[in-house]
């Protein structure tokens, strides 16, 4: 089959790990050498109306440091925050800005960022062009309320592997800033289920050490745990998991079923060796990753602040509160390249008992079911895959609130296509928490649907891909003081054209439409090569406004004016 030769480079790009592909396109720098562009990720604004305090955490260089020991400081909590009584619950919201600048080319690099071994963003940096970049990422990291209070000088921690030579000469510049927003009436704790946790337990690797303090798992057959002891009045626990995929692995959404292992991975995590949840991550694309020029300057989806993913563990409290040491275990199925993963152990504690009861009521986790085909075709061969896993326990937790009894339910089901031309990916996972008391009373209920497409067409010399992701929680109950709704959906849309005389144009489009009980934020933003050319941005709820689906974006690609 005749294949031109420019599509023949974008296919072979396409099958390489992303890393070999950033180091190609390096060559060409075809920005002006003299001024660094922004990068950004399309997020909405984290902010209240005053009353901010800003705090630099650490300022750091990253030249060499592959397996080398991560820069560190000792955390104090702010000065504001110890003036407005220390208490974790006196935080209305917490900010993490990471803010960085890089000159010279450089690959992109995952980097973690963690207090008293807690994880607390990881993201990736950007994929820079030697004229060079600066790129600033925000998370609300409230959820860590009681870290960011506690004394006794915790060590705040960056691990950034990179690596420099006469060809990438790229140096990341960080620094690291907390932003806390007090209340100012006196605080009162929020009702149990959304307040952040009493106590955040990390299930990481312990200093001092060389790398990043996340497990790195290098096969479907290895497995890192770390034992943990609870404080024996528990009466909640989730697991909130970090993940990331490097090398083999950066793009394993996109394997044929029988080319490593296939398009199927979850992350597992087992309590004491039974399993307690399984994750299908969303597929993130680093800034380097599939065709690095389709990231300029947009980031993909989630790139520069990974999603982290929230297992209820309070169902397994029975066989935990005894006081003893108990083994957290993590997997990958079907890994190849490695995963690195780490966790946090979120515990909520009962204010009025030094001990609580639990016993587990009923659990049902089938093994994962998997399917793979592949059509006769022998010039365009159409490959199909599925997966779908069902992890469920039901268990009671006797407190000073009562004998309450939560479900929690994960599910996800994977769709794959994979033909010559396109990849046509989804990923739909739901999670349900419903906690009940004796009477049947809702202390809490929330249930999330999440929905991650992703999907490529090559076509006469160009490559779109499509990304999503469309996130739905609802709340309910006497222990949500939560937004009852929150809905996020975002969709990408990048295209880049590689013409015979190699010149490139490209383009990205992103909408983005957060819809929640406590605000609501769009934004539509357009680039053309490294320049935005459109974007309207506004923080209004207007009626309706969320039924315009992601469908009529999908079919919006970004213009790119070829000569
Ligand atoms: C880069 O931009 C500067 C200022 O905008 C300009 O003076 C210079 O000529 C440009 N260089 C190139 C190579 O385009
Ligand atoms: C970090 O902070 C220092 C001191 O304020 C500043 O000079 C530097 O430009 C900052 N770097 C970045 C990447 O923001
Ligand atoms: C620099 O490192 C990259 C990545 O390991 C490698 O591909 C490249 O050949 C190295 N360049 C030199 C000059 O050693
Ligand atoms: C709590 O409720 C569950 C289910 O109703 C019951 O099996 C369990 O014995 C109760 N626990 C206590 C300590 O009362
Ligand atoms: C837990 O919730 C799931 C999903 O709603 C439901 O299918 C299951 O029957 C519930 N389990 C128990 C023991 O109530
Ligand atoms: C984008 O850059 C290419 C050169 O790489 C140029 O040919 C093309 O005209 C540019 N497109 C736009 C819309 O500026
Ligand atoms: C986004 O902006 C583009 C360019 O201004 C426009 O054509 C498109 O209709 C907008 N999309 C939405 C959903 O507002
Ligand atoms: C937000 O979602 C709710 C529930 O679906 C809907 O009634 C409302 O119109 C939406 N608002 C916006 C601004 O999309």
């Amino acid at each position: 089959m005749a294949v031109p030769s420019a599509r023949l480079a974008l296919l072979l790009c396409l099958m390489i790990p992303a890393t070999v592909a950033s180091s190609r396109s390096l060559r060409k720098s075809p920005a002006n050498a003299s001024r660094p562009t922004t990068f950004f990720e399309v997020d909405r604004p984290l902010r209240r109306s005053s009353g901010r305090c800003s705090t630099l955490l650490l300022s750091a260089s990253f030249g060499s440091t592959f397996n080398k020991p991560p820069a560190t400081n000792a955390y104090s909590p702010p000065r504001c925050l110890v003036k407005a009584g220390g208490r974790a619950s006196a935080i209305s919201l917490a900010v993490l800005e990471w803010r960085a600048a890089c000159r010279g080319a450089q690959l992109d690099r995952v980097f973690g960022v963690w207090l008293g071994g807690a994880e607390l963003l990881r993201g990736s940096t950007a994929a820079p062009p030697p004229n060079g970049i600066i790129w600033s990422v925000s998370k609300d990291v409230t959820k860590y309320a009681s870290l960011l209070a506690a004394a006794g000088k915790p060590t705040f921690t960056v691990y950034l592997g990179n690596l420099v030579n006469t060809t990438l000469t790229g140096v990341y510049h960080a620094n690291v800033t907390l932003h806390l927003y007090l209340r100012r009436t006196p605080p009162t704790k929020p009702p149990p289920a959304t307040a952040p946790a009493d106590l955040v337990v990390p299930v990481s690797r312990a200093l001092p050490l060389d790398g990043g303090l996340w497990f790195p798992i290098q096969s479907a057959a290895d497995v890192a745990s770390k034992s943990v002891a609870l404080p024996s009045n528990a009466y909640r626990a989730v697991l909130e998991l970090y993940v990331s995929f490097h090398q083999d692995d950066e793009l394993w959404y996109k394997n044929q079923p029988g080319y490593q292992n296939g398009p199927f991975r979850e992350v597992t995590a087992r309590v004491d060796g039974v399993l307690a949840g399984s994750v299908c991550p969303f597929p993130v694309i680093y800034p380097g990753g599939i065709y690095p020029l389709l990231w300029r300057p947009i980031a993909p989806i989630g790139s520069f602040n990974l999603p982290t993913y929230d297992i209820e563990l309070t169902p397994f409290l029975g066989k935990l509160l005894d006081g003893k040491a108990h083994e957290l275990a993590f997997a990958v199925t079907n890994a190849v390249g490695v995963w690195y993963v780490g966790a946090n152990l979120h515990l909520w504690l009962d204010p009025g008992g030094t001990a609580t009861t639990a016993g587990l009521v009923s659990y049902v986790a089938p093994a994962a079911k998997t399917t793979s085909s592949k059509s006769a075709d022998p010039v365009d061969t159409h490959y199909h895959a599925t997966a779908n896993r069902l992890v469920s326990a039901t268990g009671w937790v006797k407190s000073s609130y009562g004998n309450i009894t939560t479900n929690s339910t994960r599910t996800f089901a994977l769709v794959y296509l994979l033909t010559f031309e396109t990849l046509d990916l989804t990923i739909v996972a739901d999670t349900g928490v419903v906690a009940t008391d004796g009477a049947g009373g809702v202390m809490y209920s929330a249930q999330t649907h999440g929905n991650f497409p992703l999907g490529w067409v090559y076509q006469q010399n160009s490559l779109t891909v499509t990304h999503g992701l469309e996130e739905t929680t609802v709340a309910a109950g006497r222990w949500s003081s939560a937004p009852p709704y929150r809905s996020l959906r975002t969709t990408q849309s990048s295209l880049v054209e590689d013409e015979e005389g190699g010149g490139k144009s490209w383009g990205v489009r992103q909408t983005y439409r957060y819809n929640a009980t406590d605000g609501c934020y769009f934004r539509n933003v357009t680039s053309s090569n490294y320049s935005v050319v459109s974007d309207h941005s506004n923080e209004l709820c207007v009626k309706g406004a969320a039924s315009v689906g992601v469908g009529a974006v999908t079919a919006a690609l970004p213009t790119v004016n070829l000569p």
